[in-house]
């Protein structure tokens, strides 16, 4: 793959089921046996909190292999102060075409696209392998948790100017743009109108069960 013949542009209309499949084959068996991130994608685009002029895609050879959503999200520090941040995700790309430096480029060019907006920080939770290149850093080190002082391992926090954050205690306050996923069946429903595909268990699973549940407490 040359790396000059990637497109990254805006994601229309016209790439919606093309996106969603994409996320399909990317997260399928990845965290759990099948997914749902397809549809996570597909009721997000609605969302009052969707930040579309970031919604980008990575086309090449005119078939899109990657893809980055963002929804608005805030901190908000002891005093009740408040400051918007965007949360980064999902972020994929297709199979056959990782470790290649698309997802890279996808997030490089909407973090230029980020700051020209105005933001200066960016969450989202993770795998650290994934995203710790790109500059993010463990929430602890920037101070940035929970309601409770919960620091889980997978937050990880990206300033696009540096000092952003400035050391207070920020508690991070998400979207409720993944409420719907809580409805599996519904989630089931729509992932029965893509190609049927086998679910099955794979060690990611567990890697991602160790992340999720774990906290940093020193
Ligand atoms: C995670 C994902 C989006 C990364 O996109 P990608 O195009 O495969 O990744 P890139 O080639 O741009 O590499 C990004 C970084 O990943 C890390 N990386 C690359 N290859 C790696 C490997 N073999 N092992 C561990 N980390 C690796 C590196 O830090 C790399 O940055 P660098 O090139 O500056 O060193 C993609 O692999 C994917 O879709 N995975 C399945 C879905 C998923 O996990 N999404 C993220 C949810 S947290």
């Amino acid at each position: 793959m040359n790396k000059n013949d990637i497109i990254i542009r805006r994601e229309t209309e016209k790439d919606y089921r093309q996106v969603e499949s994409l996320a399909r084959e990317a997260f399928w068996n990845l965290s759990r046996p099948g997914c749902f991130e397809h549809y996570f994608i597909h009721i997000m685009r609605d969302h009052e909190d969707f930040v579309s002029e970031l919604d980008y895609v990575a086309e090449l050879g005119g078939r899109i292999v990657g893809s980055v959503m963002y929804c608005k999200s805030r901190l908000r520090d002891e005093n009740g102060c408040e400051k918007n941040i965007l949360t980064m995700g999902p972020l994929c790309v297709m199979p056959d075409c990782q470790r290649q430096g698309i997802g890279k480029a996808l997030l490089e060019h909407t973090f230029e696209k980020a700051k020209e907006m105005g933001y200066d920080t960016v969450i989202n939770f993770g795998n650290p392998d994934n995203y710790v290149a790109r500059g993010y850093k463990s929430c602890k080190k920037y101070n940035v948790c929970f309601e409770g002082d919960i620091f889980p391992a997978a937050l990880l926090v990206k300033e696009l100017a540096e000092g952003a954050l400035d050391g207070r205690k920020w508690y991070y306050c998400p979207s409720d743009v993944d409420k719907p996923c809580d409805d599996a069946e519904a989630a089931e429903r729509f992932d029965a109108q893509f190609p049927p595909k086998e679910k099955g268990w794979q060690p990611s699973q567990e890697e991602f069960y160790i992340h999720s549940h774990s906290v940093i407490n020193l």
